[in-house]
């Protein structure tokens, strides 16, 4: 479904970056609402949706599903929810595309149905480890077979006994991972609780919530108890930060920048990025802070600042955990050198962004030493060159304000998969002042 066309970016340094922007919708937050909306009772009028492929390819699984889902305008739906027990069995696999988040949490919508399912993806997502949550599904009864190597496709199989709740101690700190859980907990028998190393964003325990479905915190426990009622709710999805995220990097390297970007969700467990970012000595500032579908939001303003480089507090690490390209970006435009650590789960993204990012530094003369779980950056001018971003949207986004603070023109290859979270990015770089076209390769 998504890079059928081999789409290459031409980039250039900035003059300045200004004005006032909307980033599109949350991704998170837009396949959230499109499950949850279709799993209540009742009918649930979403704005704001993301209008990517990645959230496309999540309501059209649940319309397979016969959940009726009308687009009324851009960033639009009305979801007609069956509720808890009303999907039917797709008649074909579900694509999920490009989207882990899809994917995993679907899996545990699928793992409680009384009818079999198959999820497939593209060929990133069809190498990305999906064992994560397999492992807790089966242990909730679930029957699901992926590949030797623990990979998609998955073949969903109905429990014979219906699914029952666990206790369930995650090893990763994956907002995927307890989201998957604490979704087929809901029609699980009893109660199933999640603890993880690390919070991750709670988008999914405060939708529930929205729906009218206890969440309780137990300590460093999440339960949930299945069998309750999931109440159809209006959800205003918020401005994505992880999308703004460019625009405060680019505003931040670019001299003269001065840029406001709207009605973006300031999630604390999301906006790792803004608290390093400060750190670095960014001019950034919160205006109009305020609340959307139970989700902080408010307006980002951001003015250029010499930035210096950091080591990265871990303990910000999960909070921040996609936005490290746009990181790496800031820090090859810093004073000194900037240490990632304890961010391994960057090697199983949409690619292995501390390998993509490396290079694509490296290419355009900014030295960088790669780390198991990280990275040291050494800032250096960025210079002109042919760098590629492996089909990987925050890459490329990232890709783009390096040059955006450069000296050169920086040809960005394999651009189509911004599409999956960032449907005109290219536009709207341009209306903030970026030098920035797309071009078709065959
Ligand atoms: C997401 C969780 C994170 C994040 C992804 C979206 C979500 O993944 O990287 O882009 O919506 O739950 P992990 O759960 O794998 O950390």
């Amino acid at each position: 479904m998504s890079g059928a066309a081999r789409l290459d970016w031409l980039a250039r340094p900035a003059p300045a970056l200004r004005g006032r922007l909307r980033v599109p919708g949350d991704k998170s937050i837009s396949h959230r609402a499109m499950m949850l909306g279709s799993l209540a009772e009742g009918t649930s009028r979403v704005t704001g949706f993301l209008e990517g492929e990645d959230t496309l390819a999540t309501a059209a699984a649940f319309r397979a599903m016969g959940v009726r889902i009308d687009a009324v305008g851009a960033g639009g739906r009305v979801v007609h929810g069956v509720g808890l027990g009303g999907l039917q069995a797709p008649r074909e696999p579900i694509d999920c595309g490009n989207a882990g988040t899809g994917m995993r949490l679907l899996a545990g919508v699928l793992a409680a149905q009384p009818f079999a399912s198959m999820l497939v993806g593209d060929a990133s997502l069809s190498r990305r480890p999906m064992r994560r949550v397999l492992e807790p599904l089966a242990r909730m009864g679930a029957r699901i077979e992926a590949s030797g190597a623990g990979t998609a496709p998955l073949r969903i199989a109905p429990a014979p006994d219906g699914l029952h709740g666990i206790d369930y101690e995650s090893p990763v700190a994956s907002a995927q991972v307890k989201s998957c859980v604490l979704l087929a907990g809901l029609r699980a028998r009893g109660r199933t609780r999640v603890a993880e190393p690390h919070p991750t964003r709670d988008h999914t325990e405060r939708m529930l919530a929205a729906c009218g479905w206890p969440v309780a915190q137990e300590g460093r426990w999440i339960a949930v108890h299945g069998g309750a009622r999931l109440a159809a709710c209006d959800i205003e999805v918020p401005g994505d930060f992880s999308s703004a995220a460019f625009f405060l990097v680019a505003a931040s390297t670019v001299p003269g920048s001065d840029l406001v970007l709207e009605r973006v969700g300031l999630n604390p467990l999301r906006t790792g990025l803004l608290r390093a970012l400060q750190l670095m000595g960014a001019d950034i500032e919160v205006q109009a802070p305020g609340m959307a579908g139970g989700e902080p939001v408010g307006d980002l303003r951001v003015r250029h600042a010499p930035l210096r480089g950091i080591e990265v507090p871990l303990a910000l690490v999960p909070d921040m955990i996609d936005e490290f390209p746009a990181l790496f970006a800031a820090a090859a435009c810093a004073i000194g050198r900037t240490t990632v650590r304890g961010a391994a789960e960057l090697r199983v993204k949409e690619s292995d962004r501390i390998a993509v990012m490396a290079a694509g530094l490296r290419g355009l003369g900014v030295p960088v030493q790669e780390l198991a779980d990280g990275a040291t950056i050494d800032p250096a001018p960025v210079r002109a060159g042919t760098v590629d971003s492996a089909g990987d949207h925050r890459c490329a986004m990232s890709l783009a304000i390096l040059a955006a603070a450069g000296t050169g023109e920086v040809v960005i290859g394999d651009c189509a998969n911004v599409a999956t979270s960032f449907p005109g990015f290219v536009e709207l770089a341009r209306a903030a002042g970026m030098d920035l076209a797309a071009r078709e390769r065959d």
